[in-house]
């Protein structure tokens, strides 16, 4: 199959490895900056570079291509501001709705989207639980979700993936919370958080073009675990100093508590989690930070 993947950051790049090292597919990555096009062309057969917001450069990157995977984010782990979101995720889906009626071989869409869609939604969060986000930033990615459904069609199927939080081999936990080590954090970090592990990621997005897979689907692991836990647990793994709460003794409930991410749908597919839970649920060591 030919296959246009746009956005190789952590988990598009790491998508494209693996495709590549099957080699049956004809791949097409994209890249905003022509610095990584070298980096890219060891993992792909092609290579543009590209601003997904640009009508006329997409048309090109799917052009001939009967599938395409979208995992657009504006910049890491940095917190960007909603002009950022606005600009990949809405003006790109915008770009792609305005060019697929001229690419009729392009038969499937994917896309990664996020669980941060359900904004202040509570209680068990399934795939139909109507959408409350909590500000522009939560807009713009329903927004986008609703404007690259717009491209479904009878002879183009839209799968979309809601990921929880990402973690994997060089964005482990312990990097994350290795600046909150010792310090004091408000609340009693009661709110449950939901995870997956790039590689699981990376099996899903595969998953869905091997399936042709279509349909809104929430990609978390099988255990929530709690804003305290997680960080207690990955500070006293790595040997970090523990967090001091402020809301030691409050049972209080916080913003969040008890809202959880559902992966019934997902189990419904038959797809099998390699990382179901996170490492320090395990009792496992943390892997060593790459
Ligand atoms: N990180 C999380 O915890 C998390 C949680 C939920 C959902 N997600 C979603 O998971 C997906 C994958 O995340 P990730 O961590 O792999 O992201 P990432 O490492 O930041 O990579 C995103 C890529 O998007 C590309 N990009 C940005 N703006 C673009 C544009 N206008 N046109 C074309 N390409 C553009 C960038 O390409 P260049 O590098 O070439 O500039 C970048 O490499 C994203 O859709 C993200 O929203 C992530």
């Amino acid at each position: 199959m030919r296959i246009t993947i746009v956005g190789c950051g952590y988990v598009g790049t790491a998508l494209a490895r693996h495709w590549h090292q099957q080699g049956r597919h004809w791949l097409r990555v994209t890249t905003t900056s022509a610095d990584r096009a070298e980096e890219l062309a060891a993992v792909a057969d092609s290579v543009q570079v590209l601003d997904a917001a640009d009508p006329t450069g997409l048309r090109q990157a799917l052009q001939g291509s009967e599938a395409a995977v979208f995992c657009l984010a504006p910049s890491g782990e940095r917190q960007v501001e909603a002009d950022g979101y606005e600009a990949t995720f809405l003006r790109s889906m915008q770009a792609l709705a305005a060019v697929v009626g001229e690419l009729p071989q392009l038969n499937q869409l994917i896309y990664t989207s996020s669980c941060s869609v359900y904004g202040n939604a509570g209680g068990l969060l399934e795939e139909d639980t109507p959408m409350q986000p909590r500000d522009r930033h939560g807009e713009i990615l329903r927004d986008a979700e609703a404007v690259l459904l717009s491209c479904r069609s009878p002879s183009r199927r839209v799968a979309i993936w809601r990921l929880g939080a990402l973690y994997g081999p060089g964005r482990e936990l312990q990097e994350r919370f290795r600046a909150l080590a010792g310090s004091q954090r408000q609340g009693n970090g009661a709110a449950l958080t939901s995870w997956i592990h790039r590689d699981d990621v990376v099996a899903a997005l595969a998953f869905a073009l091997e399936t042709g897979l279509d349909g809104v689907f929430n990609l978390v692991d099988d255990a929530p675990i709690s804003v305290r836990d997680l960080i207690d647990l990955t500070c006293r793994a790595a040997g970090l100093k523990p967090v001091i709460w402020e809301a030691e003794a409050a049972p209080a409930a916080e913003a969040g508590a008890g809202r959880r991410v559902s992966n019934r749908r997902l189990h419904g597919l038959g797809l099998r989690l390699q990382h179901p839970r996170l490492p320090v649920l395990e009792g496992r060591p943390l892997a060593p930070p790459r």
